[in-house]
C-alpha cells in the first residue's frame, strides 16, 4: 500500500460555452488546465483559490460526477475514470462529498435517519442494528442529538445541518471525503466548531481531505498541505507552513496580502491588553 491514495495527472476540463458576446460566438472554455495533485493518506490537502479558479471543477472530476477532457485519476491504485460495474459501485462510497449549502444539499423532504443511512442504502448494504440506532449513533459521533433522529433539515442550524452532511459522508466509512467549502457559509464561532469535528473525526478514522475553500484563515486550520489555483492551473504546492510563510509563487503572495492577519477590532483589544499590562507592571515598581 503506498502512500499516495488520490494521484490525478495533467487533468483538463473544457466547457463548450455557447453564444453571448459581441459577436455570439461559442467556444471552448477550459476551466481546468493541466492540474496535478496528490492526496496522501491520512492527510488533509487544501484547495485555495478564488471564486471561478477551478476548485469545484476539479473536485467534481475527482469524484466522477463529471468526465474529464484529458488526464488521469488514480484512486487507490485505480484509474477512477475507467471503473464500471462493482468497482465503480466501490468508488462511490470511497469518496463522499460534503458541500457548501447543507439545505440544499439534504433532502428536505427526508428525515435525518433516512439521509444519513440514504448512502448505504444505494449501496445496498445491510444496516448495522437498524436504522435508527444506525444513525442515531452516526449523529453523537457528530455532535447531535440522537433523539432528533426523525426530524427534517429545516429543523436545525446551518451548523447542525453541515453535520448532518458530516454524518452522512461518515456512514459508509470512505477513505476520501472532498468538502467542497463545507464551511465557508457558516459563523466564524460555528465554522470552529465544525473544523474541529473534521479534524476530530480524521483523526479516529485516518481518512483523506481534500478541503476547499476560499478562505485562508479557515485553510490554515486544517490542511495538512496546500494548493493553490488560479485559472484553472495550480501555480503552487506545498507544506501548510512553507506555503502560508514562504510562498513562492506571486499569485499566492497576493492571495495572502489579501487576508487581514489579525481583525482590527482584535488589534484594538490587543493594544488595550498591552497598555493595561505596562500600567500594572509600573503600579508594582
Ligand atoms: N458546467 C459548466 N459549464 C460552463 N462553465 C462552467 C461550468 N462549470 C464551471 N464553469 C466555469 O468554470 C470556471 C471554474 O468554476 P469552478 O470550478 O466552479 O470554480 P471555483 O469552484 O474555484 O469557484 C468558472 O469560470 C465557471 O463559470
Ligand atoms: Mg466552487
Amino acid at each position: 500500500m503506498t502512500d499516495t491514495l488520490l494521484r490525478a495527472r495533467n487533468l483538463v476540463k473544457e466547457f463548450t460555452v455557447s453564444g453571448g458576446g459581441l459577436l455570439g460566438r461559442s467556444g471552448r472554455f477550459r476551466a481546468v488546465d493541466d492540474v496535478s495533485l496528490d492526496v496522501r493518506r491520512g492527510e488533509t490537502l487544501a484547495l485555495v483559490g478564488e471564486s471561478g479558479s477551478g476548485k469545484s471543477t476539479t473536485a467534481r472530476l475527482i469524484a466522477r460526477l463529471i468526465d474529464t477532457t484529458s488526464g488521469t485519476i488514480e484512486f487507490d491504485g485505480r484509474e477512477v475514470h475507467a471503473l464500471t460495474g462493482k468497482a465503480l459501485h466501490a468508488f462511490r462510497s470511497e469518496v463522499q462529498m460534503v458541500f457548501q449549502d447543507p439545505y440544499s444539499s439534504l433532502n428536505p423532504k427526508h428525515t435525518v435517519e433516512r439521509i444519513v443511512t440514504a448512502p448505504l442504502v444505494y449501496q445496498r448494504r445491510p444496516i448495522p442494528g437498524g436504522a435508527r440506532a444506525f444513525a442515531g449513533a452516526l449523529m453523537e459521533r457528530v455532535g447531535l442529538d440522537p433523539d432528533h433522529a426523525g426530524r427534517f433539515p429545516a429543523q436545525f442550524s446551518g451548523g447542525q445541518a453541515q453535520r448532518i452532511g458530516i454524518a452522512r459522508a461518515l456512514a459508509v466509512s470512505p477513505k476520501l471525503i472532498i468538502a467542497d467549502e463545507a464551511v465557508s457559509a457558516l459563523d466564524v464561532s460555528v465554522q470552529a466548531q465544525v473544523i474541529n469535528l473534521l479534524r476530530r473525526l480524521q483523526e479516529e478514522e485516518g481518512f483523506s481531505y481534500l478541503f476547499i475553500a476560499h478562505d485562508l484563515a479557515v485553510v490554515r486550520q486544517i490542511a495538512t498541505r496546500v494548493a493553490v489555483m488560479n485559472g484553472g492551473r495550480i501555480v503552487e504546492t506545498g507544506d501548510r507552513d512553507t506555503v502560508f510563510d514562504a510562498p513562492q509563487d506571486p499569485y499566492t503572495r497576493r492571495l495572502l496580502a489579501a487576508v487581514p492577519r489579525i481583525r482590527p477590532e482584535w488589534d484594538a483589544a490587543r493594544r488595550r491588553n498591552e497598555q493595561a499590562r505596562r500600567e500594572r507592571e509600573e503600579a508594582e515598581l
